[in-house]
């Protein structure tokens, strides 16, 4: 069964189809090698060892790339972009990702400032990357103890979403993409957000067919919001709920606490705080904290460096001349944007 999705974005000749599948990804790329264009790929080291069969029999076409956070870097960046100058890429080429959200952030940023940018394919092979990072054109590298502080909106020209990736994938990356899903529901969809609430015990033993609806949900919600407003002027901000606070906690554990995790801490906080300023309700909290101990999240989280962990706050991308903006969601499930945060208290909740 393949399910297709349209991401529109504002300028039509930008959008894409998102494919959703259970396994589509032979016969895709063996479109691409054989009706092209001799297709490059940026592959994760993981990836090419668990799928090698996927690759292309010339190896000289696949750069083999160590996804962590530490990787996410000019350094790895350079290295994608003298790969693409040996292999004499132009501005027809194709370049695939094929890989976690780690993978897909710098090669969709490499694909974007080559020669002005070369086209691109997004192969999400987490869960995270599936529902969340393949889709909406956001590409960027980590630089100066910021996240993704350097990059660009550059849409790929189709995403390939193979279920089948995600036999391989353990549970922990599993629950870590999964608090985007959890995320994309807590601010637009409470019938979505009840649906999942019911239904953990299934989703933790990840029964199949549930899954292809719940990815299929979470892509077309934030799909929707990319629609509306592709370069994050307003409602985009929205799906960063939890994330302000994540990528300090990202920084200040040396990543030890990775992406989803560190949403789901950012998103419990973030909430504390709208309770204790009195933006929104005990009810609206205890759904939230509620849903992800069910899931078995971490919960509490104590800062290592609190210099470290306000600095990364300050020099988040959200943060605006008025200071830092956090997403907090009601109890209706429906998200907002209040900006002026006031850090101290923020900082204080974590004390509690
Ligand atoms: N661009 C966006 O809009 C956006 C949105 C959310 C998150 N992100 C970024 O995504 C990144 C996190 O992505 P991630 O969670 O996918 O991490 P990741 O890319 O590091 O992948 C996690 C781990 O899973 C392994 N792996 C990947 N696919 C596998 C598979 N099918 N089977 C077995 N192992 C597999 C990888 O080798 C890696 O060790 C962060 O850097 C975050 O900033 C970007």
């Amino acid at each position: 069964m393949i399910q297709l999705i349209k991401q529109d974005i504002v300028s039509r000749d930008l959008s894409y189809d998102i494919i959703l599948s259970s396994s589509i990804i032979e016969e895709k790329l063996n479109y691409y090698e054989t009706n092209n264009l001799n297709p490059l790929y940026i592959v994760d080291e993981n990836i090419s060892k668990i799928y090698s069969k996927l690759l292309p029999y010339d190896k000289e076409r696949v750069y083999i790339f160590t996804a962590n956070e530490k990787n996410k870097s000019f350094k790895e960046l350079i290295k994608i972009e003298e790969f693409l100058s040996k292999n004499n890429a132009l501005r027809g080429s194709t370049l695939i990702a094929l890989g976690g959200g780690i993978t897909g952030d710098i090669t969709g940023f490499a694909a974007s400032i080559f020669m002005r940018g070369i086209s691109f394919i997004q192969v999400p092979t987490t869960y995270l990357s599936m529902v969340d990072s393949s889709i909406g054109g956001k590409t960027g590298i980590n630089f100066d103890d910021a996240k993704n502080i350097i990059g660009s909106f550059y849409q790929p020209k189709e995403v390939i979403i193979d279920m089948n990736f995600l036999d391989t994938l353990n549970d922990d990356e599993f629950l870590n993409g999964f608090a985007e899903t959890i995320k994309v529901a807590a601010i637009s969809d409470a019938e979505f957000f009840n649906m999942i609430y019911e239904n953990s015990q299934k989703i933790i033993d990840r029964d199949k067919e549930l899954l292809l609806t719940i990815i299929e949900q979470s892509c077309i919600l934030k799909s929707n919001i990319v629609k509306e407003d592709t370069y994050e002027t307003n409602k985009r901000m929205l799906l960063n709920f939890g994330h302000t606070l994540a990528h300090a906690i990202e920084i200040d554990s040396d990543n030890q606490i990775t992406h989803g995790y560190a949403v789901a801490l950012g998103m419990i906080y973030e909430m504390k705080y709208g309770v204790e300023k009195g933006y929104i309700s005990d009810v609206a909290f205890t759904k939230i904290f509620s849903m992800l101990e069910k899931f078995n999240y971490q919960t509490k989280y104590k800062i290592n460096n609190t210099d470290k962990f306000l600095s990364a706050l300050l020099k988040d991308k959200k943060s605006t001349s008025n200071g830092i903006t956090l997403i907090l969601t009601d109890e209706n499930m429906i998200g907002r944007i209040v900006e002026e945060i006031d850090a101290e208290t923020l900082i204080n909740i974590f004390n509690d």
